[in-house]
């Protein structure tokens, strides 16, 4: 009797879901790999489907009946698709649509940070734009943050240093009043170092991913726009022991606790954005997905079977993976020269075949079997080595060697760890 081809599905169209994709074929679970929509880099792993429309893609899946669904962004979380394709009995990696509004409302997860006293910085919330004005202009302590409460995709938090500088932001906020609807979030800075903690969970324990720093900053400079992330490194080395034990018994811990007071499923990722300050571990944000740049770097420094991981996890148990790893990866996010303010698209992208970096595909689009640019993070380049030296200098290599024309990245990814 032949035995049904094992079928997994990657719902996403970034740099993360190539990566995603990578995990999936480095394993040899599954026999045929289908990317929704995918982008040309993934086209050369798996099979692209496109949709239109959610609904389209739930049918779709109803009808191929793939074992595994890893959902790589947070927006089809927040709209319910893990709840849906998990009622038509496939093993879904991502967490409810309850539990999504950790991520897709920032006001919903202030109030749970306050509700079980986990560590974050002090906000307020203002529901209209005269609000938003009283309390600008009611502030004494430089710089504040403002953060739209709904998703934003990485575009939604501004670092204001001045009274001046917030109005600004609040004027052209306001002439958006849905934006108001979530609410705009006036927040404390903190100050100290970001990092950002991955765990796989089944929402009642939770096994650590290797720790990573993303580069929010668009460079270095100090009044440098913040982007989706310009690149990444793993693991950071250097976490204090107590540092770590606060993360687990005042951040993790206390989260796992909420998701069991109120019944929501989670079997996916949770990903912790922190501040390390002078006062201990602050929560910046929750996300009920992988990082992008960060999985980029987790899966290849994670040596394990990854397909075995995905499922046994999608089913609610945890592999046990080691605390410390015997890889690391640095990757750097080649971006189009206009963003994050807007994209010029079409330059045309050539990566020179037998490079020795991974090099995952964000914003890519084929025309006329020419690979051209379609966004602002255009491709994900990653170095792996035994430490982080030698991956950022393979991943810098094999950057230099790319040719696209009318792009950026960071030269300083990984440079002091
Ligand atoms: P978020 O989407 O909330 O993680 O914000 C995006 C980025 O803005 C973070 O990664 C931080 O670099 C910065 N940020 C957000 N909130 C704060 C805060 N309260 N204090 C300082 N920086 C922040
Ligand atoms: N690297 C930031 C994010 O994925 O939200």
């Amino acid at each position: 009797m032949t035995q049904r081809p094992q079928r997994a599905l990657v719902v996403g169209q970034g740099s993360r879901e190539h990566a995603l994709v990578y995990s999936l074929t480095i394993s040899g679970h599954f026999d045929r790999i289908y990317a929704a929509p995918g982008n040309p880099g993934m086209a050369s792993l798996a099979e692209c489907i496109s949709y239109e429309t959610l609904p389209e893609l739930i049918r779709w899946c109803a009808h191929q009946d793939p074992l595994l669904v890893i959902v790589g962004p947070e927006a089809p979380l927040v709209a319910g698709l893990a709840d849906v394709l998990r009622s038509q009995g496939h093993a879904v990696i991502g967490p409810s649509q309850a539990a999504a509004a950790l991520e897709g409302s920032k006001a919903y997860a202030k109030d749970v940070m306050r509700r079980y006293e986990i560590p974050t910085a002090s906000v307020q919330l203002a529901r209209s734009p005269t609000e938003l004005d009283r309390l600008i202009d009611a502030e004494t302590a430089w710089p504040h943050v403002m953060k739209q409460s709904g998703l934003a995709g990485g575009k939604g938090v501004v670092v204001v240093d001045s009274k001046e500088a917030a109005f600004k932001v609040a004027q052209s906020w306001g002439e958006r009043p849905e934006l108001f609807t979530g609410g705009i979030l006036w927040e404390e800075c903190l100050v100290g170092e970001e990092i950002s903690v991955h765990v796989l969970t089944n929402g009642h324990d939770y096994v650590w991913l290797p720790l990573t720093r993303d580069y929010k900053r668009l460079n270095a400079l100090p009044d440098a726009p913040n982007t989706g992330g310009m690149g990444a490194f793993g693991p950071v080395p250097g976490l204090a022991p107590d540092t770590e034990d606060k993360i687990n018994t005042e951040i993790l811990d206390r989260v796992m606790q909420f998701l069991q007071d109120e019944g929501f499923l989670y079997r996916g990722i949770l990903y912790v954005g922190l501040m390390l300050t002078h006062n201990g571990p602050k929560v910046l944000e929750f996300n009920v997905r992988m990082g992008d740049p960060e999985t980029e770097v987790i899966i290849p420094v994670v040596d394990y079977d990854w397909g075995e991981v995905w499922l046994q996890l999608a089913e609610g148990t945890l592999p046990s993976l080691p605390r410390s790893f015997e890889k690391a990866a640095v990757a750097v996010v080649l971006a189009d020269e206009r963003y994050p303010q807007s994209s010029l698209g079409g330059q045309s992208i050539h990566v020179p075949p037998g490079g020795k970096g991974l090099v995952f595909h964000g914003a890519t689009r084929m025309i006329d079997e020419r690979l051209e640019a379609h966004g602002g993070r255009i491709l994900t380049i990653v170095g792996v080595g035994p430490h982080i030296t030698e991956a950022r200098h393979q991943a810098y290599e094999t950057i230099g060697a790319i040719n696209a024309p009318h792009t950026q990245y960071r030269r300083d990814i990984a440079e002091q760890t």
